[in-house]
């Protein structure tokens, strides 16, 4: 009886297994049975050990109901074997295992998500490309103009400043996405980023005639990538631009609710249609077709899943509801969560972190792009301020001078880079404070080693969180 069974049961898979209560074989097809490894299973032996260590039965055989699956790899084979229980004549209680060899689905399910990501990265390319050219052509256009007519500079300058803050947008999007880690978290007020945002869009918006009501609640601080929630808003803000297109309005409140902090991101653009809804936190999902001009919208589809990947970095949670032809909420709930330890700001003992930002401090700028060198100069016009573009520079003017500080670039791409600049400036130059200034956001890997930089400086960089660091250089004690 058990082996007729079993015999009807191998049409479902390659081989059936019949277990007893003793755990022993009474029944099985193909007999011997070797593909499970060695060694093979046998009639009227126990289930050989390296099986039954895998494949649990006691509750199967002590009265449970259920089916279950167990995934199983033998070499390059994969398996999955399932298990059903059965009331039998011969045995009080019988498990019969079907064996279902894999491995070629599995081969097959890979070259499908490998041929998937080829097209997704086809995809992204294209979406990127038509960004940036849009981004490079306004920013082009606009430098020609000026060229020819000095009247419009100003015209420029804000075109190249509304541009950037885009192109920023799209490579943090593509950093966040390649799974770097955004920058550290640190505690902050989420209303302090969102308003940071809204300043950076807030001409944009202005010129399409999109007002933006905020209702802030004074809500406690949390634990906040600063650079990772920017990210969000500035994704939730643009999608809400280019819902509304012109004239409309963002409403953003902010309120705490227990222990989680609730902020509301409202528009009132044409919304999104329920067979969309599902699908907006998808990578690469967009409706703004890409490769073709549509409105004069382009766009990757990256913007909400990167910015779902940040919430739930944050232990948080974003929902969305929409009305088609009245508009879009996003909802996002923070707990509120403290920092570990704070971290400590170390002054050595014959230094003290100047109050007045107007002694100049000695500086060494290093940074393999001559442009960033220059800005860093202007910028730090009245402290003493040397360069250097390669990480042998650098080593060689720490030896001939004592720096107060040094602004240092992580990816130098030359023989001694960045980091090694940085781990000689800990050994050997206590005294220096060192500011990293990196384009990519820092892997897990590197983040305990770089913690012991007096600063991080994300580039782009935006001038004011650059001048609040080079405020906190200490200086020699003058007085
Ligand atoms: N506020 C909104 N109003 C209307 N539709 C929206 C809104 N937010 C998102 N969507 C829809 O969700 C889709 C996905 O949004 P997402 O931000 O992930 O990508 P995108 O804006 O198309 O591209 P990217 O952000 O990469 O430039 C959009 O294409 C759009 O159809
Ligand atoms: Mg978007």
């Amino acid at each position: 009886m058990l082996d007729a069974i079993a015999k009807l049961l191998l049409h479902l898979g390659d081989a059936v297994i019949v277990v007893d209560g003793e755990g022993r074989v009474p029944a099985l097809v193909p007999e011997p049975l070797d593909i499970l490894g060695a060694p093979p299973v046998l009639r009227g032996q126990p289930l050989p050990e390296h099986i039954a260590a895998r494949v649990p039965l006691e509750p199967l055989l002590s009265g449970a109901r259920e089916f279950n699956r167990f995934p199983l790899a033998h070499g390059e084979r994969r398996f999955e074997i399932d298990a059903i229980a059965l009331d039998a004549p011969e045995a009080s209680r019988a498990v019969f295992l079907l064996v279902h060899d894999v491995t070629e689905k599995i081969s097959d399910e890979r070259k499908l998500i490998a041929q998937e990501k080829m097209a997704a990265v086809g995809l992204l390319a294209a979406g990127v490309a038509h960004e940036f050219n849009n981004i490079l052509g306004a920013i082009y256009g606009y430098a020609q103009m000026a060229k020819r007519d000095e009247s419009f500079r100003e015209k420029l300058i804000d075109v190249v400043s509304r541009e950037a803050a885009t192109a920023r947008t799209i490579t943090g999007n593509l950093l966040s996405f390649s799974r770097f880690k955004p920058y550290e978290q640190t505690s902050g007020k989420i209303t302090e980023v969102i308003d940071s945002v809204i300043t950076l869009v807030g001409l944009e918006l202005s010129r399409n005639n999109i007002q933006v009501t905020r209702d802030f609640k004074d809500v406690p601080e949390t634990l906040l990538s600063r650079g990772g929630m920017e990210q969000v808003f500035l994704n939730l803000i643009l999608n809400a631009q280019q819902g509304i297109r012109r004239n409309g309005t963002i409403t953003v409140s902010v309120d705490s609710d227990g222990n989680d902090i609730v902020v509301c991101l409202s528009d009132t653009g044409r919304g999104i249609a329920p067979e969309h809804i599902g699908r907006v936190f998808t990578p690469f999902f967009t409706t703004k077709n890409v490769g073709k001009e549509e409105h004069g919208e382009q766009a990757t589809g990256l913007g909400l899943s990167v910015s779902y990947n940040i919430i739930k970095d944050h232990a948080g949670d974003i929902t969305v509801e929409s009305v088609p032809g009245k508009g879009t909420a996003f909802t996002i709930r923070l707990p509120v969560r403290k920092e570990r330890r704070k971290k400590k700001v170390k002054v050595s003992t014959e230094r003290r972190a100047s109050e007045l930002t107007r002694d100049p401090a000695r500086i060494l700028v290093v940074d393999d792009e001559v442009h960033i060198r220059e800005f860093f100069v202007q910028l730090l016009a009245s402290h003493e301020v040397s360069t250097a573009g390669t990480g042998g520079e650098a080593l060689l003017a720490l030896g001939r001078e004592n720096f107060d500080a040094c602004i240092l670039d992580l990816m130098l791409g030359s023989e001694v880079d960045g980091i090694d600049v940085f781990r000689t400036i800990r050994d050997s130059y206590p005294n220096c404070q060192v500011f990293l200034m990196t384009g990519y956001p820092v892997t897990p890997e590197m983040q305990s080693e770089l913690e012991s930089a007096d600063g991080l400086i994300a580039k782009p960089f935006d001038l004011v969180a650059v001048e609040s660091l080079i405020a906190t250089i200490a200086r020699p004690d003058l007085g």
